[in-house]
């Protein structure tokens, strides 16, 4: 099942584990909605060619939800017996850290099987270096910066582009680089709004005639990215600023070809590692090799930002 946000790579995830079981002959089922369609016993029998054609896809076939039910255990034990009931032995949730800690303690209560694959944008899950649908959400956004940049040097203005990331800046820092942002403001790191204009002021002197700052949209600078705008534009006569809001379009898309691999390798891992008996825990990539971290550690851990390319980003704003 996919559930919580979805992300590019999802549907190549299904349609490896659902491979991966047809292999094995093992029986696959699907379950739609999450842990709200478990909870309904919203389920169907998948075979190898049920899934074809779907490598390409973005969003989730399963269709996905985040369900405020599971998280009571009245909802739980009615997901369990639905599961009971069609003879479902093992899970593979896909999705993020909800996602997990919903397997986590209905493994807790049920001694249920269960292994997590990590698909969302945010790639803020420990155990992985990436996230399903990570890569696919830099391209997008980068893709976007680049057009951007069109408008803003034509009219040399300064432009605040707000990405995803609930609580991180792992969108905000890599596309930020990969698009040439001026600055970059993410929640794990406070640059103050001083300093802000500082950088700013320092652009317009070094010659630049547009900027784009890149903001996650959990940074902690400012309320929100229009608040931004207004104080720039009441601290520095010479701005003329806009803000775009990419939002929901960062999660859509055909996946690139990182993320169909990486989810291809992922599913073959979480089926199989089922089959050696092995649960509780996460699939991730960590130096290139697919990996098992326990779901409890994916949980709790922290995903770190990049420090160095932190001081890369530092250093290209020059
Ligand atoms: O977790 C993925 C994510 O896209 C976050 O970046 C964002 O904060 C959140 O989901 C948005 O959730 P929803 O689609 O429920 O509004």
């Amino acid at each position: 099942m996919t559930s919580g946000g979805d992300s590019p790579g999802m549907n190549a995830a299904i349609r490896s584990v659902v491979r991966t079981c047809a292999y094995h002959n093992v029986e696959c089922v699907g379950i739609y909605r999450g842990y709200e369609g478990m909870m309904e016993g919203d389920f169907k029998s998948m075979d190898a060619r049920s899934v074809k054609d779907i490598i390409n896809k973005g969003g989730t076939v399963l269709k996905s939800a985040r369900s405020k039910e599971f998280r009571t255990s009245e909802g739980r034990a009615i997901a369990h017996q639905k599961l009971k009931e069609a003879n479902i032995e093992a899970l593979v949730v896909i999705g993020g850290d909800g996602t997990f800690n919903g397997g986590l303690v209905f493994n807790q209560e049920y001694n249920f099987p269960v292994i997590g694959i990590p698909g969302t944008i945010d790639n803020d899950i420990f155990g992985t270096t990436h996230t399903l649908g990570f890569d696919t959400a830099l391209n997008t956004v980068v893709g976007c910066i680049d057009k951007i940049r069109d408008t803003a040097s034509s009219h040399n203005r300064l432009f605040f582009v707000e990405v995803m990331g609930r609580d991180v800046g792992h969108i905000a820092l890599n596309a930020g680089v990969g698009a040439g942002a001026e600055e970059i403001l993410i929640p794990e790191e406070n640059m103050g709004l001083e300093r802000l204009l500082e950088s700013l002021q320092r652009s317009k002197r070094s010659g630049k005639s547009s900027s784009i700052v890149v903001v996650a949209e959990g940074d902690k600078i400012g309320k929100n990215v229009f608040e931004l705008k207004d104080y720039v534009e009441a601290n520095l006569d010479e701005y003329d600023v806009r803000v775009s809001v990419l939002g929901h379009m960062q999660r859509g898309g055909s996946p690139s070809c990182f993320d169909r691999v990486l989810a291809s390798r992922m599913g073959v891992k979480a089926v199989e590692s089922l089959l050696e008996g092995k649960t509780n825990y996460m699939v991730g990539l960590i130096n290139d090799k697919v990996t098992l971290t326990p779901l409890e550690q994916a949980v709790k851990g922290k995903s770190q930002i990049d420090r160095e390319l932190l001081r890369v980003s530092e250093i290209m704003s020059t």
